[in-house]
């Protein structure tokens, strides 16, 4: 008893002088945990600081790093040593040791040291392992099924082979990637809980392998391996227009299955000549648009086998380059939430329909059991329509449809492989029994983010535009940013992805994300500069060099750089950044970009009725002038961070001449712009187009332009996301408000008041009649106007990125608009931000958190004559706060990491 209370002691003892103490958490190499298979040659380290005192800055590292757990905590054979450095960087390190060898783990631990004379412990030790740093680690080779398929639609081949293992295994790998998508099983188990690999990628140029720990699932003996491939991005539709086998028309596998055995002996099993293949598997057919036949009575065909039955013959070897091989740099596609139906019910039509409450992507799950041979049907829809009946026509060539053939010899668990669906009914036909939470759920399938922010205050409309947004970005974010996930589309837009990338850094961790897709960019990026509509590019698509489209290569880095502090990032995108300046120039006529295609202020608002010509148009050339000048200034920033000197001068004095092409050409002397639009003096005010003294009365414009739609917002994909910023800065914060709280049509909250649970493509998707916009063009889940988020985090709750990466943090928040609280965390690379106030009896309450090792600029608006406590004392006697001042009826000061009541 005695011993065990004393035990007991000593534990709370020490986890106190944890809390105490300063130490490292959360390490993390190219912004994931312990990554398995990655071929950066010089990965990025980060840490994080956990200190209980405030105002704690790192003020040097240690790192260490070796190939054996225990040599790293001994310090011996160690390949690479930092020494003390004195530095406060705790983010993106870049590995400096021995180079690194193929198939390799890394052991590494950090600790670090303070400006209160700190030292932490070393830190936990953690890993990353390389996979194939070279085409010659290869020794697979490319396999295809003999008979040629010629890219028809067909049933989704598998691909087998038996060993035998000799004896215990140590430890084994799987490398693995395919044309089109693959599902790979050994012993009968699935290996890895991942979807959709390897990905969707520009395939000829850069094709992802995985690389899986797969010594768990191997045994002394017999074993099989057994590979599934589907249609996907890779042969199956893709772009509208039915278009199949846009990189390529047959599927393929590339296998290596490295093992080692307890005795130290190597083995590999590759693709090769020794394979099998069979068409008789259970997935008859399989594609993303349409979805997939799957019959549960051949599953009997994938049973562990010799693979030497009827029906298996022999495969073929493809001489393939490996080149083009590479390892993932963002994050794997997994099963996230789970929705039981909310309701089953049958539709005025008759039809049998169940709600899922949410319009998610992903798939639903049917664990049924029938007859053999028995088909059910399933159907996917985000709407019903004003009668409540089951609505798919804004599906346009997209099917949605999952047939599952009934094996009749057991209860099928039923669900696709290599599709999905967004939805959020589905249409169940050929089954009739009892549906409820334990034979039928949907589960939502999005790449592995880890969830960055929160945001929420006292109006639960604005709440429910919240969750909104973050279940655009969900569904939106399966492997590639794409535009909606429902119809014969799901592509990754460039447009919607620059739109609405603030946005999702502010929800989501998309640094390793958009790492991925911005590789993709690069290599798809035309040798003259240009850049596509979409990426990966499908070709199919003309209409490269958009505006406000193809600027996504200097904005979508440029932000990135804001968001997480990637200097390596940025580096690695800047040729690609200053191609795409340059492509411009090269078509621009007098500094004037005045040609090209381009999708001008997509989807902007226009009156049904416009008799007396108010509806708003902007200028398409006009777009593209503002654009040309914000690139511009995103490369000059780059080339500032860089140090490319010579290059900031060349691009500074081009953006002088592209600011005066732009004046010449669309502003009077007196400052009105050529197109009377909110988009039109939203973009020249947020790219300052506009000398000083014409800015004020352009903002007056602007300001008055909404009133005149009594308090709407008219702008489209372009104009959105700044325009509640631009009102902001100018002096018109009511103005944003309003408009952000505006609850009829056109504005954010209108769908939200007609049931949505995503963010619609139109404003007025289902309009106020209830009925439905364009089919042409009406998705129900498309994120781009979901970019108001960034405004909703910087201004309600004021978190904002004073230093790239938030080593130094702004928060102000500007109340408004009668919430009485609001309240927003943001997870990041240093820790947790907070912003998080509320507003009783003329009283504020504000409680902020700063992560250790960085600082803080507050900013508590509307405070000139007030008394301010912090943790009930004045302000000015707080040691962590300094630099207070009056600035503008503001009172502004300066704050360390740490925890901080302010009440006034
Ligand atoms: C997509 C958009 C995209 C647009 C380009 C649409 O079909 O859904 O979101 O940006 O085309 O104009």
């Amino acid at each position: 008893m005695r011993k065990t209370s004393l035990f007991l002691l000593f534990i709370l003892l020490s986890i106190f002088v944890r809390a105490q103490k300063l130490q490292v958490s959360e390490l993390t190499c190219n912004y994931k945990s312990n990554p398995v298979g990655i071929d950066a040659l010089q990965p990025q380290l980060s840490w994080k600081l956990e200190a209980a005192e405030r105002n704690t800055m790192q003020t040097a590292y240690e790192l260490r790093v070796a190939v054996s757990k225990t040599d790293l905590q001994n310090g011996r054979q160690l390949e690479w040593q930092s020494g003390k450095v004195n530095s406060g960087q705790s983010a993106h390190l870049p590995y400096k040791g021995a180079a690194l060898k193929s198939k390799t783990r890394y052991y590494w631990q950090v600790r670090v040291w303070d400006n209160h004379k700190n030292t932490s412990e070393w830190s936990d030790v953690n890993y990353w392992e390389t996979g194939l740093l070279t085409p010659n680690d290869w020794t697979a080779k490319w396999i295809q099924t003999s008979t040629d398929t010629e890219g028809k639609v067909g049933p989704a081949p598998m691909f087998g082979r038996s060993f035998d293992l000799l004896g215990p295994v140590k430890n084994a790998r799987l490398y693995i990637t395919a044309h089109g998508l693959y599902e790979a099983k050994l012993n009968g188990q699935k290996v890895g809980d991942h979807y959709f690999t390897p990905g969707w990628t520009s395939y000829h140029k850069r094709l992802q392998y995985q690389t899986y720990d797969v010594t768990a699932m191997l045994r002394p003996g017999k074993n099989a391996a057994l590979v599934t491939i589907g249609d996907g991005w890779y042969r199956g539709n893709l772009e509208f227009n039915h278009k199949r086998n846009l990189y390529g028309k047959e599927v393929g596998l590339l296998f290596q299955l490295e093992i080692e055995y307890a005795n130290g002996r190597k083995e590999t099993i590759s693709s090769d000549e020794n394979w099998k293949a069979s068409f008789n598997g259970p997935v008859k057919a399989s594609d993303i648009y349409n979805g997939e036949t799957y019959d549960a009575r051949l599953e009997k065909n994938t049973a562990v086998q010799e693979f030497t039955t009827a029906g298996w013959q022999k495969v073929k070897t493809v001489d393939f380059k490996l080149d083009n091989l590479v390892a993932p740099i963002g994050p794997a596609v997994s099963k996230h939430e789970r929705f039981a139906p909310a309701k089953v019910f049958k539709t005025p039509k008759g039809e049998l329909v169940a709600d899922f409450g949410q319009n998610l992507v992903g798939w639903v799950q049917l664990k049924l059991k029938g007859k053999a041979g028995d088909t059910v049907t399933l159907n996917h829809a985000e709407v019903l329509d004003k009668d409540g009946n089951f609505y798919t026509e804004n599906l346009r060539n997209a099917r949605q449809e999952n047939k599952y053939i009934l094996s009749g010899a057991k209860t099928d668990v039923l669900e696709p492989h290599f599709t999905f669906q967004g939805f959020r009914y589905i249409k169940i036909s050929g089954y009739n029994g009892k549906l409820d939470s334990t034979n039928l759920n949907a589960i939502a399938i999005y790449s592995d983010m880890a969830p960055s922010g929160k945001f929420a205050t006292s109006n639960p409309l604005l709440n429910q535009l919240q969750s909104n947004i973050q279940w655009g970005q969900k569904g939106n974010f399966v492997d590639v940013p794409t535009d909606c996930p429902q119809r014969d589309e799901r592509l990754g837009w460039t447009g919607d992805a620059q739109v609405f990338f603030k946005t999702a850094a502010y929800n989501m961790d998309v640094a390793a994300f958009f790492s991925k897709w911005l590789s993709d960019l690069n290599v798809d990026q035309h040798a003259n500069g240009n850049v596509p509509v979409v990426i990966p590019d499908v070709r199919a698509i003309k209409n490269a060099g958009s505006a406000g489209w193809g600027d996504v290569a200097t904005i979508i880095p440029w932000d990135f750089y804001q968001a997480y502090g990637d200097k390596a990032l940025l580096a690695r995108q800047y040729n690609s950044m200053k191609a795409w300046v340059e492509y411009i120039r090269s078509i621009s006529k007098n500094n004037l970009w005045n040609s090209g295609p381009h999708y001008g202020d997509w989807l902007f608002y226009t009156m049904a009725d416009d008799r007396d010509g108010k509806a708003a148009i902007t200028d398409k050339f006009f777009i593209a002038q503002a654009f040309y000048a914000h690139s511009t200034q995103n490369l000059i920033n780059a080339a500032k961070v860089l140090g490319n000197n010579a290059d900031v001068q060349t691009y500074t004095e081009l953006l002088k001449a592209i600011k005066q092409a732009f004046l010449n050409e669309y502003v009077t002397p007196s400052g009105r712009l050529v197109s009377s639009s909110q988009t039109a003096y939203v973009l020249a005010l947020n790219f300052d187009l506009l000398p000083e003294n014409l800015r004020a009365q352009a903002a007056q414009r602007l300001a008055d332009n909404v009133a005149a739609y009594g308090n709407h917002l008219t702008t489209g994909f372009l104009g959105t996301p700044y325009l509640c910023h631009v009102l902001s800065r100018f002096g018109y914060n009511d103005v944003a408000y309003k408009l952000l709280l505006q609850e009829t049509y056109p504005s954010w909250l209108y769908p939200v008041k007609k049931g949505a649970t995503t963010i619609w493509e139109r404003w007025d998707g289902i309009k106020p009649d209830g009925s439905f916009q364009a089919v042409s063009m009406n998705s129900f889940n498309h994120y781009a106007y979901g970019a108001i988020g960034d405004w909703m985090y910087r201004t309600v709750t004021g978190i904002t990125e004073l230093e790239p990466g938030y080593k130094k943090i702004s928060i102000a928040p500007k109340p408004g608009g009668n919430l009485k609280n609001a309240s927003a965390e943001l997870q990041t690379i240093y820790g947790k931000v907070k912003s998080s106030w509320t507003i009783e009896g003329g009283r504020t309450k504000l409680t902020v958190i700063i992560p250790a090792n960085t600082t803080a600029k507050i900013v508590l608006p509307n405070t000139a004559n007030l008394k301010i406590t912090e943790s009930g004392t004045a302000i000015d006697k707080i040691k962590a706060i300094t630099d207070v001042k009056n600035v503008a009826g503001n009172t502004e000061l300066t704050a360390g990491s740490g925890t901080y009541q302010f009440e006034y």
